[in-house]
Parts: structure tokens; sequence; C-alpha cells
């Protein structure tokens, strides 16, 4: 449902839907359930084989299609359902995602959901066609169930956009008290979604376990492509969730800018997901937060009590009685993996009662094994007596053991005006020397290893190339 979100508000408008709270659109009671009286599905369910282009159709009730497509009882079933569809044709990414997950010998039953004809609509229609759709997986795997005893807890539906909300329903929906496996929601779709009640969206009820990854949320004249509230056990929101690195912001400029922006940033939450699966090594490390203010200050970065989980296929299943938010940054290509750092820098203002506001930028210069040296700015408003600042800071590359960190003061021609002098002092050396505002310790915390150092003055690991005298 990538296409462009300005045909969806504008369809949203007409409807009316912007004036008082939304309404659900087909609602529980609304929707009938029609499994008894049929004996075909309007969704086709395409087993994919390394062998076939287009997959191997397995038919409702007709058990020898299951033998004739060679679905294999006793592994896992991975069912990827798509979103809303512009043109009517299966995007490219759904037989990445298939290809990707059986790479590597994962033994893996996958079956692709095409319910094409009743996405390709309206947007709304779209969504109102999203509880008849969930109902015919449902009846797909309760036939599964009933015929070669394949446990639904065996399952694990893998839905984008609005077919993440799809497979929410088809977990609400099959029937009896044990639930799905897994449900994955892929940037669940948010118009038409967001606010609604669990049973009328992807909610934490409808699986043993529910994963969502949001990267397009984004508003626009009050609304977003993707949900923005949580509606899983674990919610990813990579960068903050609302946009995604390596996409032009193109939004909302012309018809095929939008589009490919708007696509670009829905559908990264399909290929960090691939990712996960092909890149084995690097595997994406996410961090419990309230909000991206704080993780952006590098403070999230605790794996204590099971407050990170890996994003993707490969994530730590744990039921918990409340969302989580998890957040990381990614690079703008696969593999989308970073290396997260939290460095606290205590800074010692030597003049009592004095109040300093620079505004300022540091660097630093970080000497690994190999000699490799990585460059990192950061810059702080306002040192106001002694006072201890966060930053987060992503590498590529995980920095390994630090030997050294050299500090630079950056800018300080601006200080010039404002203080005497910046000289170039080895603070921890012999000899006199005014007071100033200096570097008493850094410390690195590594949240991929959830290793700490501390470097402190004095001790040879820091080299301040200049002190700020302030008098
Ligand atoms: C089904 O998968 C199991 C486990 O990998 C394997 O041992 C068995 O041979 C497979 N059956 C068929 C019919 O391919
Ligand atoms: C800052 O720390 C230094 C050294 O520990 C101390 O001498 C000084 O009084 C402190 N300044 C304030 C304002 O607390």
């Amino acid at each position: 449902m990538f296409s462009n979100s300005l045909i969806v508000i504008v369809q949203i408008d007409g409807l009316g839907c912007t004036a008082g709270p939304p309404q659900a659109l087909g609602s529980q009671s609304e929707h009938t359930r029609t499994k008894k009286d049929q004996q075909s599905l309007e969704t086709k369910f395409q087993l994919y084989t390394d062998t076939t282009e287009e997959g191997c159709q397995i038919l409702f009730n007709q058990l020898e299609t299951l033998d004739k497509c060679s679905f294999n009882a006793s592994l896992p079933l991975v069912m990827i359902v798509h979103g809303w569809s512009v043109d009517g044709i299966l995007e490219d990414w759904i037989w990445k995602m298939a290809a990707a997950l059986k790479s590597q010998d994962k033994q893996i039953n996958v079956i692709i959901a095409d319910w094409l004809t009743f996405a390709h609509q309206h947007y709304p229609i779209a969504v109102q066609n999203t509880r008849h759709i969930g109902q015919e997986i449902a009846d797909f795997l309760e036939w599964l169930e009933e015929s070669i005893q394949f446990s639904r807890s065996n399952v694990h539906l893998i839905g984008y956009s609005l077919g993440a909300h799809v497979s929410g329903f088809a977990g609400s929906y099959i029937s009896g008290t044990s639930k799905i496996g897994r449900i994955t929601g892929l940037d669940p779709a948010g118009p038409l979604f967001e606010g609604m009640s669990p049973t009328d969206r992807l909610s934490p009820d409808d699986a043993n376990f529910v994963d969502a990854i949001h990267t397009f949320t984004k508003q626009h004249m009050g609304l977003s492509v993707g949900i923005k509230q949580p509606v899983a056990h674990f919610d990813f929101y990579p960068n903050g969730g609302t946009f995604q690195p390596g996409h032009a912001e193109l939004l909302f400029m012309s018809f095929s800018g939008i589009t490919q922006t708007v696509k670009c940033a829905h559908e990264r939450s399909v290929h960090l997901f691939i990712d996960s699966l092909l890149h084995n090594d690097k595997q994406s490390t996410a961090y419990w937060c309230n909000d991206i203010n704080t993780f952006d200050k590098g403070m999230c970065l605790s794996c204590r009590k099971n407050r990170c989980n890996t994003l993707g296929y490969n994530i730590r299943e744990e039921r918990l009685p409340k969302s989580r938010r998890l957040f990381l940054k990614t690079r703008a290509r696969m593999p989308f993996k970073v290396y997260h750092y939290q460095f606290k820098i205590h800074f010692i203002n030597e003049i009592q009662g004095k109040q300093i506001d620079p505004t300022f930028s540091i660097s630093l210069t970080v000497l690994i094994l190999h000699h490799y040296s990585v460059f990192v700015f950061c810059s702080v408003e306002g040192i106001n007596g002694n006072k201890t600042y966060s930053f987060l800071i992503t590498l590529d590359t995980d920095i390994g053991e630090l030997i050294m960190i050299k500090f630079k003061w950056e800018g300080t021609a601006v200080w010039e005006n404002i203080w005497d002098t910046v000289q170039t002092i080895i603070p921890w050396t012999k000899g006199t020397r005014r007071p100033g505002l200096i570097v008493k310790t850094i410390r690195v915390k590594a949240g991929e290893t959830q290793q700490k150092i501390s470097l402190i003055q004095g001790k040879k690991k820091i080299i301040v190339e200049n002190i700020l005298n302030l008098n």
C-alpha cells in the first residue's frame, strides 16, 4: 500500500473521516463469518518453491494440492501477506522475502497469500476487505489443522502495511482458544487504524507473539502511512520510526516523488526484516527506551533485564504484559546494522560561581587497535559548573577495545571574543596554569557488547589538546 499518501488523504477527506473521532470501517459486529457456506476462498495461497517463478497454488479443501505442491507438514509455515495494491501486481519484495526465508537451508514452508483483487481497490475499500481476508486465512489454517494436524502454533504470519492488520484479523478470527505462533507487522498501515481499539487492528492478542517494525510514521495532515502507536509485544522504531536514512525527502512534491519516497521509507521495514534473514552475523540490536530524544542522547543502551532485543526474524520471543518500544539506528543500506555507543563526558568548571554558557563542538578521535581512527563531532550547549553530557554515537564497525581518546575543542575563534585565551595545555603536566573548563572523564558504553570503559584525565588515556581558559 505504499503508493501515495496524498491519494489516501484525499479519499479520507472525501469520506469526511477527518471530523470527529475515528470510526472503524467494518467493525467486529458487522463482520459476518462466511466459513460454513464457502467451499473456495478468494485468497490465493501460493507455496513458494525455489524452482518455479509463480509458486504452487494450494487450494482450500483440496488435500491433493498439498501433496502436489510438496507442502512439508513437519516444517513450520511462514505466510507472507502483502498490503494495499495500486497496480494490482505482486511487488518485488515479496519474492525477495520468500527467497530470504528459504535461504541458508532454512527448513520452512513459505506461502504467499495473494489477495490482490481485494487489495487493488480504493484505500478505504481495501481496508474494509482486510477482515474478510483475515477470515479466509483463519479458515485456511483451520483446514490445515483439521486435515493434516498442522498446528497453528507453527504458523508465522508476516504482514506488510494493510497485510499486518489482515494478519491480526486472521489471528483473532481463528476459532478455539489457542493462538497462531507469531505475527510480524511490517510498518502496519496507519490511516483508519491509528487510535482504534485492539480488536480493530493488529494487536498483541492476535498471536502467541507479535512484533512490529515501524519505519514511516512521519505525519502529514494528521495522518501517517505507517501506524505510530505500539501494536505488538515488541515495537521497533528504527531511526525513530518517522523516516529512514538514504531516502530523499521529496515528500508531497511531485507524483513520482511521492510514490518513490513513500514506498522507500514504508518498504524499509520489509528490507530490514530481509536483512535479518540474510546476514546472520549482522543482527541489529534495538533498545527499550521511552522516546527517541532520550535514545538519541545514548541513555538507553542497557540490555539488563532483557531491555534489548534483536530486530527481525531472530527476535527473542518473550510475551510481555505491555508493549515495549525499542529504538535503534541503522545504516541507509543493507546490511543495516550499526554499533551504538554512549559517550559520557564529565566537564569540570574550575571557576566557582562563574556562569558559563558556551555553544561549541568537540571532536573525538577514537584510536583503536590497528591504529584505526574515527572522528565524531558532538556539540553541547551551556556548561554551568560541573556537568556530565551524554551522546549517542553510531559507527558502521565495532571499534573494539579503546586505547585512547583524543579530545579537541573546536570553534575556538568564537570564544576568543568571549574569553581571553584558549591555550594548549596538558592539564596534568607540572607547572601552574590558570583555572579553566576541563574534561575530567570520558566514559564509553557499547550497546552491542555491553562493555564499559572509563577514561580518566591524567591516566594518559585522554589527550586533551586544548583547555578552555575562563578568566
Ligand atoms: C520434511 O522435512 C523434514 C525435516 O527437514 C525432512 O526430514 C523430510 O524428508 C521432509 N519431507 C519431505 C517429503 O520432503
Ligand atoms: C567542580 O569540581 C571541582 C573539582 O572536583 C571542584 O573543585 C569545584 O568546586 C566544583 N564546582 C562546582 C560548582 O561544584
